[in-house]
């Protein structure tokens, strides 16, 4: 396993186990197969809905002595109902309770996003729409500023709750900004990233920073097929560039994309719920791509953004919500 260095000198693996749309009654049991089969990052969020099975398989996996707490780097992620700094710390609590931890490697801020507060015993996981129950939901925006949210992170840091904190679907402005004051400057940055969204300035300037970089769906369209979010046609596994790359080496096109993102100096996190293939996204190191493979997989470049609020908010959410805008 590679690692990647966060300016603190801590070190995670490159590869992560993404849970985003793990299913709820597979969750357990995709972690611990998971880390029976060394993963060792996992990737969670108040928002994926499935952080008590994720600590469940946690758990499970720590007593049967499979590994120890201090072997694993787990991530989670403030949901945008609870920006107020005043919410920030309930949140980590509860999604520390959720995971059965006492404290997470990482933390990160989901979206520069700050929507309506929803009472946690109303409803947990908030989700997006403000008022679900009405006939037109939407999401109603309650703007708190990005360096109050961020106070209270580090005071999580300054308790020890968390060891590190950073940010998620950041661009560079917002990055500045919060750099111009944060006593903790961010030490990561989770963005969609893969050969259709190389954000080749976005990664330099997050080397130039210090900021690591995590790769959110590094296999590009294939989490958005059933989410009715991409075409057939723009799947990159079965681009003809990754797939002839992939047989010269005798590996998948998925193994050429993960690699691809780690030999970029990312870390990635991609999601499986098939032993088999949680399996081939670690068996990533025993070949590499050379600079003419690297450089022609990024020229498969289109900027397509799967992931964009400023679509996705106003079909699913009846709200009009661009943030890369
Ligand atoms: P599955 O869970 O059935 O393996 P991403 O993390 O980039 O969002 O991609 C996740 C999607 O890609 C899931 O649909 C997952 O399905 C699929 N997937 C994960 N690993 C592989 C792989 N090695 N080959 C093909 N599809 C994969």
């Amino acid at each position: 396993m590679q690692h990647i260095q966060l300016k603190s000198g801590r070190k995670l693996d490159s590869i992560g186990l993404g849970l985003w749309k793990i299913e709820n009654h597979l969750t357990a049991s995709v972690v611990q197969t998971a880390i029976q089969l060394g993963y060792r990052h996992l990737d969670s969020a108040c928002d994926y809905g499935n952080e008590v099975e994720t600590g469940q398989g946690i758990s499970a996996a720590i007593a049967s002595g499979d590994v120890s707490r201090e072997e694993l780097w787990i991530t989670s992620k403030l949901w945008n109902t609870y920006h107020r700094p005043e919410n920030v710390r309930p949140a980590l609590l509860r999604s520390l309770k959720d995971l059965q931890l006492d404290y997470l490697d990482l933390y990160l801020v989901h979206f520069p996003i700050s929507s309506k507060f929803i009472p946690f015993e109303e409803r947990y996981p908030p989700g997006w729409f403000s008022n679900p129950d009405d006939p037109h939901p939407t999401v109603q925006e309650d703007p708190v500023p990005i360096i109050e949210t961020w106070r209270a992170m580090e005071q999580l840091v300054e308790e020890g709750l968390v060891k590190e904190i950073g940010v998620c679907n950041f661009g560079t402005s917002l990055l500045r900004d919060l750099n111009s004051q944060a006593k903790i400057p961010p030490s990561m940055l989770q963005v969609e990233m893969h050969p259709y969204l190389t954000q080749e300035k976005l990664l330099r300037f997050c080397k130039e920073s210090e900021i690591a970089v995590t790769a959110f769906s590094p296999l590009g369209a294939q989490s958005y097929f059933q989410l009715n979010m991409a075409e057939a046609s723009e799947s990159l596994l079965e681009h003809d560039t990754l797939q002839a790359i992939a047989q010269s080496h005798k590996k998948s096109a998925a193994q050429i994309l993960l690699r691809w993102g780690i030999q970029r100096g990312t870390s990635v996190v991609p999601k499986s719920s098939n032993p088999k293939r949680l399996q081939e996204n670690l068996e990533l190191f025993d070949f590499e791509l050379n600079d003419s493979e690297l450089s022609t997989i990024s020229q498969l470049n289109r900027n397509r953004r799967f992931n964009d609020p400023g679509d996705f908010c106003e079909s699913a959410f009846n709200t009009f919500f661009p943030i890369y805008e």
